[in-house]
This record gives C-alpha cells, structure tokens and sequence, in this order.
C-alpha cells in the first residue's frame, strides 16, 4: 500500500507587503533583500485556521473527496492560533471532515514529516488524509527588526491523498533533527523569531544535500532524473547552492519565494501547488521536496508525479 494525490490547494492573505514598504519603517532596502534573500514581497494576513481551511477547501473540491470520508486530517504549523486546541481541530469543523485531527511542530520541515507519516497511516489501513502546511509567521516576527522582519511571510497549502495498492507515489523519504543546534533558531511562547542567520544558511545547505542525496539512494535515483526539485523558500542563495552540489538545475525547481517569503511549513506545499498549476508535471516525473527548519530538522520526500482522474489543472 501507498499514496496516491487526490488533490491540492493553496491560499495567501491578501495584504501584500513589499520591500519597499518595509523601507519606510527599517533600515533596510529592496535591493539588500532580493540580493540576500530573493524575496521581492510576502503576504500577511489572516489565522493560520484561516488559510488552512482555504487552502483545504480547495484541495478537497478539486480532489472530488467527501469530506466527512477523511480519516485523519495533519496540519503542519509552527504558529497554531491558540495553545490549546490544536488549530487542527478548528479545520476539522469548517471542513465537515471525518476521523481526527492534530497539529504537528517540525517547523519548516513539518509538510514533509506530515505527508511521510500521511504515507504511513495509509500503509496501515486509512483510507484518506488531508495533510496542510499553514502558517502566520507574520505573528510571531519582530517587525522592528531587520535581521528576521524581512523574511516572513504567511500562507497555506494542502494535499488530499489516498490509499492506494501497490507502491504509490512515495518512492523515499528522509527525516531528521540535529538538536545540538537548536539555539539558532528560536521563538518562545508569546515571543518573536530570534535567529543566527549566517549559522543557519551554513548548516541549512548542508542538511539539504545530504538530507536530498539519502531520499534519492534510497529510491535508487540519479539527481538528474529529477524533474522538479521543490525545497523549502528560505533564501534562494541557499536554493541555490544546494541545486550546485546536488547537480539539479535552478530551472528545474519550484519557485515562489520571491512573492511569498519564507512561509516555513506552507512553503513547500505552496511551492508545489504552484508548479502543478503551471503545469509543469507530467505523469512519470519525479519530484523531490526537502526542507530545514528550526530545531534543527530537515526532511525529504521523493515522489512519483501522477495526474488523479478527475484533476483539472495538471498535465495527462
Ligand atoms: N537590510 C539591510 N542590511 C541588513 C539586513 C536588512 N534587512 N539584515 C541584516 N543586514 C546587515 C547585517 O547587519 C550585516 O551588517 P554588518 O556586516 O555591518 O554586520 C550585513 O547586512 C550582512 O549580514 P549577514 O547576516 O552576513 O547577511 P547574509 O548574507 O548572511 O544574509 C540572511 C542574511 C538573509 C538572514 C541569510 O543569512 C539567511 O537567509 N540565512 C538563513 C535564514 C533562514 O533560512 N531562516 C529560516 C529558517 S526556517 C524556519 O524555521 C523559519
């Protein structure tokens, strides 16, 4: 057993913030940011709840999946809107699903460690589980400064997958956390982002590559083969010089930073909806997401592209 990709969806605030409004309240200019970053603006706006339900909503009309069918609903977040209850059980009930429901911290890494324990459950007897990356890092950043302000942003992405006989799509996965650098990068309840961000663009290659290399050995595949790399939207300098050592192409990855920021576990699926949109997907071809965060984790997963029956928007 494995899974299959029913459907997918996304949602951004409206608010859009540029780095030129940033100008006006930091000391700080667009120039600097889409040199260091890449990042032209970011949206903000709304409860992470909020743009989880869209981005589910949608993922679930365009999948033809009854809601009250889902068996377990995973929203990856590192801003839930209350301590308790997880955030997820607010989706849970905008969305008539079925099953249960739990929010899960891997922080950007966290829409990869949901879909591989998706994966899992699915190998195990459910049937059908939605999983969600949403976020409003907007909340939690310090907008006064400049090191961290300029690199956020907010937003939400989805997955409808189902179980299916045979191998699935999941061709290999990788998971980790190195908690010996866990200072890097850190918010405390009620606080702001603080991070040693020269510290973790270093590591942050570093964790990629390696974290990308073991998905693909285990799969038995060749960088080369990839089709569509989709990596965590930190910085495109990290993007790519982990594109240079693994030998992928620039233009072979998904790419939404520079109007979204770093939406940390949204930026993955936001990444991929957004080349699946376009597109850009044919059946066969292989797709390899890989992510960092704080903690530090990483994650990669490697898919095998197919178009679900019913789906508009993707290649047949
Ligand atoms: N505007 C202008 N100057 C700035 C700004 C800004 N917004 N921010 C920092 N600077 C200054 C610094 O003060 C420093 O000045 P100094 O040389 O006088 O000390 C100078 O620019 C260079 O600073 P560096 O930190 O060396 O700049 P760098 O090229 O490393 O870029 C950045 C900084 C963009 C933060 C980069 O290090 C990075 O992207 N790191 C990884 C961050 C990341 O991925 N975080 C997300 C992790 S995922 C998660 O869990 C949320």
């Amino acid at each position: 057993m494995g899974l299959r990709i029913l459907g997918w969806g996304s949602a951004l605030p409206e608010k859009v913030v540029t780095n030129h409004d940033l100008e006006k309240t930091l000391d700080t200019s667009d120039e600097w940011i889409r040199e260091r970053s890449g990042i032209g603006e970011r949206r903000i706006g709304e409860s992470t709840a909020e743009l989880a339900i869209a981005a589910g909503r949608a993922a679930l009309e365009r999948s033809g999946v009854e809601p009250a069918s889902v068996d377990l609903m995973v929203l990856a977040t590192t801003t839930p809107d209350q301590q308790v209850p997880a955030s997820s059980a607010h989706v849970h009930y905008e969305l008539g699903l079925g099953g249960g429901a739990c929010d899960l911290n891997a922080a950007c890494s966290g829409f990869v460690y949901a879909l591989v324990m998706a994966n899992g459950l699915l190998e195990s007897g459910a049937n059908r589980v939605l999983v969600v990356g949403a976020e409003t890092l907007s909340r939690i950043t310090d907008w006064s400064d400049r090191n961290t302000a300029v690199l956020f942003g907010d937003g939400g992405g989805a997955l409808v997958l189902e179980r299916e006989a045979g191998e699935g799509q999941l061709l290999g996965w990788d998971l980790g956390v190195d908690a010996s650098a866990r200072e890097i990068l850190e918010c405390d309840i009620g606080g702001f982002i603080r991070m040693d961000g020269r510290e973790v663009f270093k590591r942050a290659v570093r964790v990629l590559v390696d974290s990308a290399k073991r998905t693909l050995a285990q799969a038995k595949v060749r960088p080369e083969d990839v089709k569509l790399l989709v990596p965590h939207q930190a910085n495109i300098r990290i993007i790519q010089a982990a594109c240079d050592r693994l030998g992928i192409p620039e233009e072979r990855t998904a790419l939404v930073l520079h109007r979204t920021g770093n939406t940390s576990s949204a930026s993955i699926p936001l990444a991929l909806v957004d080349a699946i949109e376009a597109g850009r997907l044919e059946d066969g071809d292989l797709v390899l997401m890989t992510g960092f965060g704080a903690g530090m984790t990483w994650g990669s997963a490697l898919l095998r592209w197919q178009s679900p029956p019913s789906a508009s928007g993707a290649s047949a």
